[in-house]
């Protein structure tokens, strides 16, 4: 029997962050189809995040797939004299899903949480399906203030959501201090039951926005570290509907291990 926790079906993203090249991110993108096949669309929702540069071309290769493509950013404003960014409107008809306000562009891009808001209503206006990244730094933990951080940042993208905007959104709690330096090189990762009380957060957070049942459909993931061997303590809390994976969605064969774990806690 399905875990009533898992009513909304669980979502496993790969993050490619700056890591694969054109031919490798392909290649890994065939690999992962094949490897899937018998999960994705089905038993969980799967979403590739390729660098711009190869978007078209992963596409190509999900094409007749159930697997879903997403990007890893966009820019605030739809159009404007922005070099090197790239609007939602350059992005439609390419992608579903796309990353915003990931801790590594808040940090070395310098964009705040008014600009993710922002971010936010270009995703939806755009009709894709938002994944907003949430969390605290090493430093805000140990100053103990993690829970006013997670809160301020989900209260100013959802102030100016409608419960149908909100309810396409997705969103990733990911402490910073958790997220890996590179595939291969786990971060510490925090006690799954304190993760899961701040994801419960977000989606109180969101209920007092659009009321207890519509804050429901929102799904909120897990994001740092996460390799199939640490995944199944972290989706088998209540109300955690996946995980957002970095360094080890990378390597084909151990992605297709973490969605495996992921639909095996979603049946337990
Ligand atoms: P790692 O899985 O490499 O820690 O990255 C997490 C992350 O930042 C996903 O967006």
């Amino acid at each position: 029997m399905v875990r009533s926790v898992f009513h909304r079906r669980p979502v496993v993203i790969a993050n490619w962050k700056m890591y694969l090249g054109a031919a490798e991110s392909v290649r890994a993108a065939h690999a992962i189809r094949r490897l899937t096949a018998r999960l994705a669309g089905r038993d969980a929702e799967i979403v590739l995040c390729p660098c711009f540069p190869v978007l078209a071309e992963v596409r190509g290769a999900l094409v007749g797939s159930r697997l879903q493509l997403g990007a890893q950013e966009l820019h605030h404003e739809p159009s404007g004299p922005y070099t090197g960014d790239v609007s939602a409107n350059q992005l439609r008809g390419l992608i579903r899903y796309v990353v915003v306000g990931h801790s590594e562009r808040r940090r070395f891009h310098g964009e705040t949480d008014e600009m993710v808001a922002r971010k936010v209503q270009q995703a939806l206006r755009a009709g894709f399906s938002p994944i907003i990244c949430v969390g605290e730094t090493t430093e805000e933990r140990e100053e103990e203030k993690t829970i006013a951080k997670v809160r301020r940042q989900v209260e100013i993208v959802v102030r100016e959501l409608s419960r149908l905007s909100l309810s396409r959104c997705l969103f990733a709690y990911e402490p910073v201090w958790a997220i890996s330096a590179g595939p291969g090189m786990e971060g510490p990762q925090p006690d799954p039951a304190e993760a899961a009380h701040l994801m419960r957060l977000v989606r109180k957070v969101a209920a007092d926005r659009i009321g207890s049942s519509a804050a429901e459909r929102v799904r909120v993931l897990y994001g740092g570290s996460v390799t199939a061997k640490t995944v199944r303590p972290f989706v088998s809390e209540p109300g955690v509907d996946g995980v957002l994976v970095g360094g080890a969605s990378t390597k084909p064969a151990e992605f297709a291990a973490i969605v495996r774990e992921v639909v095996a806690a979603c049946r337990s």
